[in-house]
Order: C-alpha cells, then structure tokens, then sequence
C-alpha cells in the first residue's frame, strides 16, 4: 500500500492530504529504501551525479525577532553579537570565487543595522565584482518594495522557509507578532518578482505530526518554489526549546526522498544541521536525493557565533579546508562538486 503511494507520487507528483499523512507516518525501511532509488532516478535525470555548492556568508546575527527554537533570537542574551562589515563581506566573495563558488548566499538576522541602502550597495557591489555569479538573499520578512528592489540591485534567489505550514504549529514555534500568513504572503511576493524562491521546514520541530508534514507538502507543491531547505530541528540550550527531543535523521532523509519526487527539478540542499546530527549526514542526503551543498565562507573568527542550534559543524575550518573536506565527501560517494551556478533547470529570470 505505501509502496503504490509512491508509485502514485512519482507519476502524478502529488498526493492528497490523507495520502500524504498515510504515506509518512506509515514509511518503514522497505518504502524508504523503494524511495530513495526512484528519488536517485530523478536526481540523476536531471543533474547527473552533479552537486552544486553556495558559499554561505553569515553576515550577521543580530535579530529582532525571537523564534523560540533559534540560538540567535533576540532574547537570548549570551549569543554573542557581530555584523560583517561590506569589505568583509567582499573578500568572503574573493575567498569563495577563487575556490569556485559561483553562488554566494547572504545570511543573517533581521538587523536593521543594515538598511535598505545599505543592503543594496552591499548587493550591487557583489554582483559588480562577480557578474558571473549567483546572488541568494536569506534575510527573513520584509515588504513587497524592499524585496523588488533588491532584486533591481542584482539578488538572483531568496531563501526564507516557511518552517511549519501548518499555522498552529507554526504560532507554538514563534511569538504572536510572527504570523505564518505573513511568512507566506512573502514567499508569494518572492515568486511574483522573479526571485528564484527556496522555502523550507525544520523536520522534528517540538510537537510536530504527520498531519503537519502533510500540510507541508501541501503548501510546496501549491508554491511551486525552486528550493526547498529542510534539516532536522536541533536545540539549541539557550532557547526554550533546550529541553526538547531533535528531528530524527531518518525522517529527514526520508522527506528530501518525498520531496524529489514530488518536484524531481528542485534545487535542495543536504544541509549543515544534517550534517551536524550525523557525522554522514549529509553524504545520505545526497543519496537520498538533495543536490546542494552549502559550506560556510564565514570568517572563522564569526564562525561559533552563528549559533542557530547546539554543536554546529564547521565552525573551525577555514573555507578552503570546508570545499575540499566536502569535495571529498562527495567524491566519496560517486558525485561531484562542481563550479556551476547551478540555476533551477529551466529557469528564465525575464519570464
Ligand atoms: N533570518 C532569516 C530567516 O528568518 O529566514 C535567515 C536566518 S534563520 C536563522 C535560517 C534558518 O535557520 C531558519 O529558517 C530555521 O529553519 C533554521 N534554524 C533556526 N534555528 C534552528 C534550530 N534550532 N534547528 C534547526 N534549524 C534551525
Ligand atoms: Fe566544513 Fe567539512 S564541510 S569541514
């Protein structure tokens, strides 16, 4: 019954609601490992043993919001608080080019410190620097206007997930001012300028149902993004989520499968929480079906502050030390990193 629930998703890229929450809570090792070789078949069909890599820049952690399962929220007093400035952030760029990056991805709170001109000349400056290159914003809500015209300045794509799409769920995550119907209306807003537009959920956030997994997919296959990032929830001890059991692997693997399948084109990435829960955690997302990789091109002096859950990996190396270590690891498994800006296969920035 599971397996033809995958059959099904395979052929038609879409499940209804029920189907979903049977095909989740229902999954056992015979299903996943059915998923994982049809979500292999499809990664290869478009992207070969290819992976692509972002260079990701933390340039802040000040935030003024204060989720409650996030180590940079603005309540937790111990994190300690630091800002690149825009030389900074260009010779993270330099550092990355000459690795091979050819995406950059500007990640941070939402600090005001950074206004909208100065984001747009921190924007227009990268891309005047490095024209062949891919430019990702992942710097939370904002309005209509303040997205447009940083898309005007050169930001390509623009990663912001919706974390739970289920909006009850979505309120016992975050304080009552963050609203899950705002958080969508900017995905939309995303999408309608142009961006290429990644959301994303934690898998294992506290209290979550197969029930709000089906919503999840819901909600993607409705937004037809470009990427999706998902990890798994890890707590971080100066939240009030510390106590709080982490996402599973396994569950997260088995999403990323459900998710190739559900859209076999997505750009989606096997993320650093992944990477931090299991020490091959990211190898097996790749096997499961992600394509992306995104090593830290932070300085390594900013590094431990960036410190959205507890034991974060990474934080010690240097860029280059990151590329090659990941290089190995893909190469390790027969893919290959490769220098690419790895669009959305078919993407047209004028459509
Ligand atoms: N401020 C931007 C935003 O809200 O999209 C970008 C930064 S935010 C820290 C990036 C992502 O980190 C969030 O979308 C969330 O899913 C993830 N994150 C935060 N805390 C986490 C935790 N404890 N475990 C796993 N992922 C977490
Ligand atoms: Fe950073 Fe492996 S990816 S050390």
């Amino acid at each position: 019954m599971i397996l033809e629930l995958i059959d099904k998703l395979e052929k038609q890229h879409q499940l209804t609601r029920e189907e979903w929450i049977r095909l989740i809570a229902g999954r056992d090792e015979e299903s996943t490992a059915y998923l994982f070789e049809k979500a292999r078949y499809w990664q290869h069909k478009y992207f070969g043993n290819q992976v692509y890599s972002r260079g990701l820049i933390e340039f802040t952690n000040y935030c003024k919001n204060d989720c409650y399962y996030c180590g940079i929220r603005r309540s937790n007093r111990k994190a300690e608080r630091y800002r690149l400035t825009k030389e900074q952030i260009l010779e993270c760029c330099k550092t990355g080019y000459t690795l091979g990056f050819r995406t950059f991805v500007l990640q941070g709170g939402e600090d005001g410190w950074f206004t909208q001109e100065k984001l747009e000349d921190i924007v227009s400056s990268i891309k005047e620097c490095y024209p062949d290159c891919a430019l990702t914003l992942s710097i939370g809500e904002r309005s209509f206007e303040s997205y447009k015209r940083l898309f005007e300045a050169g930001a390509d794509r623009y990663l912001l997930r919706h974390e739970t799409a289920e909006n009850n769920h979505y309120r016992k995550l975050h304080p009552p001012e963050l609203s899950p119907e705002n958080r969508k209306q900017c995905l939309r807003n995303l999408k309608e300028i142009g961006y290429q537009t990644g959301t994303g959920f934690m898998v294992g956030s506290p209290g979550q149902t197969p029930e709000q997994l089906a919503e999840d997919m819901m909600f993607i296959h409705e937004l037809q993004p470009h990427m999706v990032g998902i990890g798994p929830f890890v707590p971080h001890h100066e939240t009030p989520f510390a106590k709080e059991k982490g996402g599973t692997v396994e569950l997260t693997l088995f999403m990323i499968g459900l998710l190739r399948l559900m859209q076999p084109k997505l750009l989606l990435p096997s993320t650093t929480a992944l990477g931090t829960i299991d020490p091959l955690g990211r190898e097996k997302g790749i096997r499961a079906g992600a394509n992306v990789v995104m090593p830290n091109l932070s300085p390594t002096t900013v590094r431990k502050k960036y410190e959205l859950y507890d034991n974060k990996i990474c934080t010690g190396d240097e860029a280059a030390e990151c590329r090659m270590c990941l290089n190995r690891r893909m190469e390790g498994i027969g893919y290959e990193l490769v220098t690419d800006r790895g669009d959305y296969p078919d993407y047209n920035k004028n459509k």
